[in-house]
Parts: structure tokens; sequence; C-alpha cells
């Protein structure tokens, strides 16, 4: 298979055919935009298992995905798409730059749910973009922007219902989306990796500030995350 692009989790590869790819997820974790970097054996399964019966249930729902097929434990086929070149995140509950910025204690729940964009470029360190700045640069029009953040908060209604069967907050989470020839899609992934996931009863963190903040048992914890996926989902 020929590799066109690897990032910090993932390999991208040629399907043979001109309207997918082939994604494989890498047991790497990185955090503090790549300075911390570690292999954790078994992790580019759990999340490609994570985000595939999350995107099953978001398709199930009415909601687009890249998502084609499941290929084999780490590996997808998904649709081809030009990616939109800022990021959405979205949060429910005070936590990360967020609660820095603000001078909000981490744990607050917030009145409304945010949404917000950042720019995608690993050398800037993701900065956060408005909307007139998005479409002064040309990144996306103002339509798209609108289609997106709706997209959204659909898709934060759904999996707040969703974790909370499992027992889950789901405090904040970042998603990509790309164009494809059926309009916006959701792409990239969504798991333990790009999303902040606390156990609803202890608090406990069930996603990769586990590695961020040094705390131990990442792996122990992302298990947890598809066990309770699985029965919800079964
Ligand atoms: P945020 O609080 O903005 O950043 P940080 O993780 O540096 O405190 O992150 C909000 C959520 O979005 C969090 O669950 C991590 C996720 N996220 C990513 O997965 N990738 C990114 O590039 C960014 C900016 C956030």
């Amino acid at each position: 298979m020929n590799l066109l692009y690897e990032g910090k989790s993932k390999q991208v590869y040629e399907s043979g055919s001109p309207d997918t790819y082939i994604i494989k997820f890498k047991n790497t974790a990185t955090a503090l935009n790549g300075l911390k970097k570690e292999e954790f054996e078994g992790k580019g399964e759990l999340n490609c298992a994570i985000s595939n019966l999350i995107y099953d249930y978001l398709e199930k729902n009415g909601v687009k995905t890249h998502l084609v097929r499941v290929i084999d434990p780490t590996t997808i086929e998904v649709k081809r798409v030009e990616i939109v070149p800022v990021e959405v995140i979205v949060r429910n509950i005070a936590a990360g730059s967020f609660s820095k910025k603000y001078g909000v204690e981490e744990g607050t729940p917030l009145r409304n749910t945010t949404t917000e964009f950042s720019l995608k470029s690993d050398e800037l360190g993701d900065p956060m973009i408005n909307d007139s700045q998005i479409t002064a640069l040309g990144l996306a029009t103002q339509d798209e922007l609108d289609y997106m953040r709706s997209v959204a908060l659909r898709v934060n209604e759904l999996l707040c219902e969703l974790f909370a069967k499992c027992g889950i907050k789901l405090v904040d989470y970042k998603l990509e989306f790309g164009r494809s020839g059926d309009g916006i899609i959701l792409c990239d992934e969504i798991s333990p990796d790009s999303c902040r996931l606390w156990d609803a009863e202890t608090n406990s963190k069930l996603d990769k500030d586990r590695f961020r903040r040094d705390m131990g048992d990442m792996l122990g914890a992302y298990r947890e995350v598809l066990r309770r996926l699985q029965s919800v989902l079964a």
C-alpha cells in the first residue's frame, strides 16, 4: 500500500479506489503539540474500536461520517475528502485550555454547550480562530461553518445520551470535517484521544489526560470506555 501521509496517531494509505483511503491507527500517544510522545501497545486497536462503535452509532442516527468499512482491528476504509482545515471543539463542562484561559475551575458545568473553531496547524499550536477570520482567510465559507456547528451540536446530543448510558460525562471533545462528493461529513476519529471523558460517579479521568498529566494506566481507562460502549451498544 502506498503511504500518502503519516500523522501523530494515524497513517493514511491509498486504497486503490479513487473514492476512498485506508487509515491505520498507530500506537503512538502525543501531547503538548507532539513534544511528549510514547508508544502504547494496543492503543491503536482500542481507539479504532471505540471510534468505529461511535461512528456506527452516529450513522444510525443520521450523521454522515467518513467510515466505509472496518478492514482489521487497526485499519478502516474511509471516504476520500478534502479536510476542512479547522477543528470544532465542543464543551459541556469547563476543562483544559478553557479553564486556564477563562479562569474557570475544571469540572464547572457550562450553562450551554459551547462550540469554537481552532486552526489545524501543529506549527502554530492549533490557535483558536473565529468565523470572520476563517472566512477572511478562505479556509471555509460561512455556510460551511454554520453547517459544521449544527452537526457538532447534533453529535453532542447523541454522544451525551450515549455516554450517559455508559456512566460517563462527556466533558469536551474535538471534531474534524471533510468535503466529500455528498457534502461535508464527519472525519478523523472520536476516541479518548480526542475527548475528555469522566466517570459519572467518581469523576475519574478515562481519556488522554491520563497521559498528558502523567496519571498512569491510560490503556486501562481506554479499555473501560470500550467495555462500557460495547455493553450499551450491544
Ligand atoms: P482544549 O481544552 O482546547 O485543549 P487542551 O487539550 O490543550 O487542554 O481541548 C478540548 C478538547 O478537544 C479535549 O478533549 C482535547 C480535544 N482536542 C484534540 O483532540 N485535539 C486538538 O488539537 C485540540 C485543540 C483539542
